[in-house]
């Protein structure tokens, strides 16, 4: 069974991947990538950041996000939008001029809505902000935050909304998936955007796991930010382990894929998955946690792990 055919018949909107231009190269990668009834919905994993799309300020470039764009809709996958604000990969003019409010709050305006304008009508869901939050549920300190306070949020918001009224705009962040400190830093900061009528449709959870150490409560979690009047996704997943695999380690990360697929298949308002490539050859993990790697469903060579299995009983199957 096909994992996209698969969400779809059990309820949800789409099963996807990330994927990144630099492997667009691989064509024996993009005879399953382009495969629709495997990927219904497609993340740009690098292509649509700050530093890609304006490197110089009021200067757009959209090669690479083009290039994803035009992909996903050749083969008939929506597309999640990746991401709009982040402390992280931001051009040095960002981080280095000298903002006012009123000017960051104008180059915050420009760029999310020249961004989100520039696919308007063609993308299902904005990250529009990324990573808000530290671990113990304060606020980043970043050039966003330190110049704005909190008000950078709605900014952005509504910025993205005026562009494409018709894309869902969420916030997305990891280490938010089980109830916590980080977490309820999240939902209390829909309810207070909700209360303020600032346009807001959606919160991602990243889901990068560590091998055995998901948190518990992921669907009771869930259910308080559907209950919110929010969807919510699984944006970013993958669950990593120290290498090298061990048929034991492959056996509990497909049970670790099956815990948090199947939360989502157990709450209506989760409305999709996307894995953060779905390849170990083109994972993040091991160039970023030394000895780390082995977190997709797919290995190096394109063949189908126990995790593959994992996510399809979670659906249901
Ligand atoms: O673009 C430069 C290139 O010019 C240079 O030659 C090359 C040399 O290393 O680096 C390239 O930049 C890399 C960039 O990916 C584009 O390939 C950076 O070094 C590398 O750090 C960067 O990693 C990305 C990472 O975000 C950065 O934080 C990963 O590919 C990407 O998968 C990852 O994705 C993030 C999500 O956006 C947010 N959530 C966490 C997730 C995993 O970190």
């Amino acid at each position: 069974v096909k994992l996209h055919t698969l969400a779809k018949s059990k309820g949800k909107l789409y099963f996807g991947t990330a994927t990144d231009n630099p492997e667009l190269t691989d064509t024996a990668y993009d005879a399953i990538l382009d495969d629709g009834a495997m990927f219904g919905q497609i993340t740009p994993g690098n292509s649509m950041k700050w530093d890609a799309t304006e490197p110089t300020q009021g200067t757009f470039t959209w090669t690479g996000a083009d290039q994803i764009v035009d992909l996903a809709q050749a083969n008939g996958q929506i597309l999640r939008g990746h991401n709009c604000v982040w402390y992280n990969q931001l051009p040095s003019w960002v981080t280095s001029t000298t903002w006012t409010a009123a000017t960051l709050t104008s180059a915050i305006q420009t760029h999310c809505g020249t961004l989100v304008g520039h696919y308007k009508g063609q993308i299902y869901s904005w990250d529009v902000i990324n990573e808000p939050f530290n671990d113990d549920g304060t606020w980043r300190s970043d050039v966003f935050y330190n110049t704005l306070g909190t008000t950078y949020v709605q900014i952005a918001l509504e910025a993205a909304r005026a562009a494409d009224p018709d894309a869902k705009l969420y916030i997305n962040d990891y280490n938010i998936e089980g109830p916590g400190a980080k977490a309820t830093a999240m939902l209390n900061l829909v309810q207070t955007l909700k209360a303020a009528s600032v346009p807001i449709d959606g919160i991602g959870f990243q889901s990068h796991f560590i091998v055995g150490e998901l948190p518990s409560g992921i669907q009771t979690n869930f259910e308080a930010f559907t209950a919110q009047g929010v969807e919510i996704a699984i944006t970013e997943l993958d669950i990593r382990m120290t290498l090298p695999s061990t048929p034991a380690l492959l056996a509990q990360q497909k049970k670790d894929y099956t815990t948090i697929i199947s939360a989502c298949q157990a709450v209506t308002g989760c409305v999709g998955v996307t894995v953060w490539d779905w390849t170990d050859k083109y994972s993040w993990v091991p160039s970023t946690f030394s000895g780390q790697g082995a977190a997709c469903p797919w290995d190096e060579n394109f063949i189908r792990k126990p995790a593959y299995d994992g996510i399809a009983i979670g659906f249901g199957n």
